[in-house]
């Protein structure tokens, strides 16, 4: 058992993918408890076998999981202090922005109260098309941080924005949201590792 503040990585079929290890790493490193949820897409990408050994956790793909007793989209909703998406497709940012719920990470999206972080990586034209750009204005107004896409030599040939975040800007967006207790001073951790004891399940915390 830990009091260390867990964050759910939702990782979806970018070839930003190969970035997830990398953020896991970070985020374990900072003193945060890391679940990881893969969309289907993104197992084309990077091994669900990579993120377990890395987050030392099972890493969930599949809505209905006959092996899992819990609902656990509502349980991974609940826990997670922040839901990170990275790299978030555009796939993933359209579906959130419209409310649409057909997988494991889009259901546990819309069931969530913990704080939203996105890092979006795709191609320039993709995140520069009006209806990617109108739902990341969406999903912004609605509270959730994006992070990049920075500028960078993109998988189609082009240098261009659409990059995925490096891990370390990520992370440091996840840090200010929430403070692992690793980074709190001795006496407000004591006092945050109380709160998250008695903390009700379904508070919001946005
Ligand atoms: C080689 C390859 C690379 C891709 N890279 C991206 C990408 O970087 N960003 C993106 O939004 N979609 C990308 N796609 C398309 C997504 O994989 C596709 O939209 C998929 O349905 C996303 O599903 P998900 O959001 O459920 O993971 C790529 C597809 C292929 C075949």
């Amino acid at each position: 058992m830990t009091n260390a503040p867990e964050i759910v990585l939702g990782v979806t079929g970018s070839i930003g993918a190969y970035r997830a290890g990398d953020i896991v790493r970070h985020l374990r490193d900072a003193g945060y408890v890391v679940s990881c949820v893969m969309t289907q897409r993104a197992t084309k990408f990077i091994s669900a076998t990579t993120l377990q050994a890395l987050s030392d956790r099972k890493v969930y793909t599949d809505l209905f999981d006959a092996d899992e007793a819990h609902v656990i989209h509502t349980l991974l909703a609940d826990r997670a202090r922040v839901v990170l998406v990275a790299p978030a497709t555009a796939n993933i940012i359209g579906k959130f922005a419209n409310g649409l719920a057909d997988d494991l990470l889009s259901c546990l999206l819309l069931a969530t109260r913990a704080k939203l972080v996105f890092a979006p990586a795709m191609n320039v034209h993709m995140w520069q098309h009006p209806t990617v750009q109108r739902n990341v204005q969406t999903l912004k107004k609605l509270g959730v941080r994006f992070v990049g896409p920075d500028v960078g030599k993109l998988a189609c040939g082009y240098e261009a924005i659409g990059h995925i975040a490096e891990a370390e800007e990520i992370v440091k967006t996840v840090k200010q949201l929430v403070p692992s207790v690793g980074q709190l001073p001795v006496a407000l951790a004591a006092s945050s590792a109380r709160k998250s004891k008695s903390k009700p399940a379904r508070k919001n915390r946005r």
